[in-house]
């Protein structure tokens, strides 16, 4: 049986070993548990030989792009290569309306912006990901190298880099994953983070995608998960996060009858995801909760909570 040092030893070993002295790797962090486990194993082994793109697709939550970049610049040795993609992505989703649709555009949308960056980058031999044993088994995959490809090419011949795949937490569990984090250090706002989809909020605005939209979303978000840490409930919290969604419905604050966005409000409990039940938030939380949203989030004149389990529902709404 090794021990949890024991078992970074030998990564950082592994990794030094696969990536040769003058040789960089490139890594796509998301913030997420997964990446930023991997970026810091990677970091530990080879320091700013370590690429770190982080792709800014404006679908995340209030503050995190802030956040995940400040404290990875803060506390590492990589090079972290942020990239403001928030227009191209807004651009590229403008009037769709399709969940699927939405999934595809962000997800090829995403490939293209973190290739543009990586393959400015000189001396790459490495993609790192934070594949973990779960995926692996998912996806029954096996590949081990891969093709990055520049998409702006005027004229010439396209770039092109073949790399070597660096999974590190390939043969580790969840679990696993989050103890070797605290112990390179990660906080415990990032090693216990709630799963975030890819698609971010993308899939969390019903219909199609706005700038206000957003705005709204992330506000309304904020502040419901902020009260429900401080509530007696947070530690049955799985995923918690506001929806934003295609209706809007008659109001009246002070003497205006207003016309404004529902929010919807989503908690549950669960191990894996599979099923999950709604979480028995108190009345007097979700009162507090709802007032909040009226007053601070603009064009925002109701409040639902959803109390529904899965299944029949599944946990985002689309
Ligand atoms: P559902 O909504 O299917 O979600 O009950 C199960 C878990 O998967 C997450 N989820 C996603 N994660 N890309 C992701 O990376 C996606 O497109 C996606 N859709 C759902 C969801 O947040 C929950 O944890």
């Amino acid at each position: 049986n090794w021990t949890l040092e024991e078992i970074v030893d030998e990564k950082v070993a592994e990794i030094r070993n696969l990536v040769q002295e003058d040789s960089n790797v490139v890594l796509g962090l998301s913030g997420g548990v997964d990446s930023s486990v991997a970026a810091a194993l990677i970091d530990k082994a080879i320091g700013s030989r370590l690429h770190c793109i982080f792709v800014d697709h404006g679908l995340l939550r209030y503050k995190e792009s802030e956040q995940v970049q400040k404290y990875f610049s803060e506390n590492f040795s990589i090079n972290l290569h942020a990239v403001d993609a928030v227009d191209r992505f807004l651009e590229e989703l403008k009037g769709v309306t399709d969940p699927e649709e939405k999934r595809k555009i962000i997800g090829h949308e995403f490939i293209k912006v973190f290739e543009d960056k990586a393959i400015e980058i000189d001396g790459v031999t490495h993609l790192a990901q934070g594949t973990i044993y779960s995926d692996v088994i998912e996806s029954g995959d096996s590949k081990n190298s891969v093709t990055i490809k520049s998409h702006h090419n005027v004229g010439g011949l396209p770039d092109e880099m073949e790399l070597k795949l660096l999974e590190p937490l390939r043969d580790l569990f969840k679990d696993e994953v989050r103890e070797i984090g605290s112990l390179l250090g990660l906080p415990d706002e990032l090693v216990w983070r709630q799963p975030f989809p890819g698609p971010g909020l993308g899939i969390r605005i019903i219909g199609d995608i706005t700038a206000e939209k957003l705005d709204i979303l992330r506000k309304a978000d904020y502040i419901f998960r902020e009260e429900l840490s401080k509530s007696d409930v947070a530690d049955k919290v799985w995923q918690s996060f506001a929806v934003l969604p295609d209706i809007k419905s008659v109001g009246v604050m002070g003497d205006e009858r207003t016309y404004g966005y529902p929010i919807i409000l989503r908690a549950v409990s669960s191990i894996d995801a599979m099923t999950a039940d709604w979480v028995r938030i108190p009345g007097e939380t979700l009162d507090l909760i709802s007032r909040r949203i009226v007053n601070e989030v603009e064009k925002v004149n109701r409040v639902a909570y959803d109390i529904t389990s899965k299944p029949p529902a599944t946990i985002e709404w689309e």
